[in-house]
């Protein structure tokens, strides 16, 4: 596909365009101190980064090339550049930048990989990645540990016109098949997508704002589950409550809840996790892989020594999902088992 425009905090990423030669060769092209570890060689003069930018052009409407220039939104400048080429060896995309020796060590370079990688996940379906950097040049692993990549053994190789030999540190970045990512504003859309198909209330899991517009969700109802995250805005006698979504393949296919500790009416009640997994896929071991997850995050959040949790008895799915969990049922009245687990 062709390289679309991305946005994160502080820059806008656009496909390069041969246009950007003067800049690109005066920013960084022309550094050797930029370019000692890159493939390339320091460019001569701005007709080899013209040269470079044509090829660019073209290659950045294949599926093998994702390359963006990193245009700081404060003042337009293109303080990089970076993106993804296919590797047919490693069977994944690698991942690769370099920033203009001005903007070094104020995280541009870990703020461009991050939305290149979201995009590479969300939108490409991407889940595994690959990059590497020169011994010498540790900070550039410092940006690959940073955004999730870890480190997986050594290589030796040269820049293109074989006039500088390296010596490598590999990283593998993995995104798990499935994995829980709290309630945030840039995947307002998608978590909308959720809400939307969510009832007011199935088992016990509620959604007290069913209903709500779309522009309802953005506006009030996302804003107040991150508050209450954060502990913030909560209504009486509510505690902190985590809302985490379950995703797939850049989708969300379930919610996980974690309320940070009891009051009363959790003790006796719901407990400290609440779940539900969307519709259509139901009866895959979504709900219990997505709660072996939130346990994990449980264990960090909450502070009692064990979980409480609570099921409807006309639920045995669910039941099931906790009890796969190594939850044990503690007591039950006329409606509900309830459950606990051990966390320390
Ligand atoms: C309950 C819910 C979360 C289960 O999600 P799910 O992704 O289908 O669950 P899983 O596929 O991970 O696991 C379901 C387990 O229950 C078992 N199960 C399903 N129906 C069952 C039944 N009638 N009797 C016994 N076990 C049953 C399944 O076999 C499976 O166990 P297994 O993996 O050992 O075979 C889902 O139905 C849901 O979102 N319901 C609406 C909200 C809700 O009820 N939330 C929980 C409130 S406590």
């Amino acid at each position: 596909m062709k390289t679309p425009i991305l946005e994160t905090e502080r820059l806008i990423l656009r496909p390069l365009a041969v246009t950007d030669a003067e800049e690109i060769f005066a920013n960084w092209t022309s550094d050797p101190e930029v370019t000692k570890f890159m493939t390339y060689t320091t460019h001569a003069n701005v007709e080899v980064t013209k040269a470079w930018l044509a090829d660019e052009e073209v290659q950045n409407s294949t599926d093998t090339l994702y390359d963006w220039a990193f245009i700081r939104k404060c003042d337009n400048k293109i303080i990089g550049s970076g993106g993804l080429s296919y590797k047919e060896e490693k069977g994944c995309f690698e991942l690769g930048y370099n920033i203009m020796k001005d903007c070094w060590h104020q995280g541009y370079t870990t703020e461009a990989a991050t939305g290149i990688l979201k995009f590479a996940t969300e939108t490409l379906g991407e889940t595994k990645f690959f990059a590497r950097h020169e011994k010498r040049n540790p900070n550039s692993g410092k940006v690959m540990e940073k955004v999730g990549f870890h480190y997986i053994g050594d290589s030796e190789s040269d820049s293109l016109d074989g006039s500088k030999h390296f010596e490598n540190r590999e990283y593998i970045l993995e995104i798990p098949a499935l994995y829980l990512k709290e309630a945030n504003l840039e995947d307002a859309e998608q978590e909308y997508l959720f809400f939307a198909q969510l009832p007011a209330d199935e088992n016990g899991f509620t959604n007290p704002d069913c209903g709500a517009s779309k522009e309802e969700y953005m506006k009030n109802v996302l804003p107040k589950m991150i508050n209450y995250s954060k502990g913030i805005d909560l209504p009486e006698n509510f505690v902190p409550e985590t809302f985490f979504f379950l995703w797939k393949d850049g989708e969300i296919i379930g919610e996980f809840r974690i309320r940070h500790e009891l009051t009363e009416a959790l003790r006796t009640g719901s407990g400290h996790i609440g779940y539900g997994i969307k519709k259509e896929y139901r009866g895959k071991g979504y709900a219990s892989k997505g709660l072996a997850l939130t346990i994990e995050k449980a264990k960090e959040i909450i502070k009692e020594d064990e979980i409480y949790m609570s099921v409807n008895k006309d639920n045995p799915a669910s039941l099931q999902v906790q009890i796969k969990n190594g939850a044990h049922i503690h007591h039950e009245d006329d409606k509900k088992y309830y459950t606990r687990l051990k966390i320390r």
